[in-house]
């Protein structure tokens, strides 16, 4: 089994228009210590390459889409964020990399532990040696 998943979050909407929470423990499955957001993002513009040791995060498109391509040694899945209601769990050791963000992509990211260089791994082959 793959260590990422889709959430599908539930939206509060009444005649104003929608409204999502996120909360630790509740419909993100850890304590949210790190919250960080892409925008911006140039055309043709690939970002990620890495995976991370421990850290867990859950990805959300609030506007716009881009794709994500993982891996984790075992299994490969290309999966589009297109919608602010869908989140994206990446658990650790997951190879990730991000392309296709439209112009107007927000992507936020939510996650476990605090931003921590020596948590990535962001060569390939080493990933590959390190989940064997
Ligand atoms: P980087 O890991 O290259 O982003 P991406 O995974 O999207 O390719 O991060 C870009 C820069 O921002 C890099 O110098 C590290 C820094 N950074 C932080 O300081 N804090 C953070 O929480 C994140 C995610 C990155």
């Amino acid at each position: 089994m793959s260590n990422w998943r889709m959430i599908d979050f539930s939206a509060l909407g009444d005649e104003r228009g929608s409204l999502i929470a996120l909360e630790s423990h509740k419909n993100i499955p850890f304590l949210i210590r790190r919250v960080y957001y892409i925008y911006d993002t140039k055309i043709g513009v690939s970002r990620g390459f890495h995976a991370h040791r421990d850290l867990e995060q859950v990805a959300v498109c609030v506007s716009g889409e881009c794709t994500f391509f993982l891996d984790d040694g075992h299994q490969r899945e290309e999966i589009l964020l297109d919608s602010p209601i869908k989140g994206l769990y990446l658990g650790s050791m997951v190879w990730r990399e991000m392309s296709n963000f439209s112009h107007n992509c927000v992507l936020m990211v939510l996650a476990s532990r605090h931003y921590d260089e020596l948590d990535y791994i962001r060569n390939y082959e080493d990933f590959l040696r390190d989940i064997k």
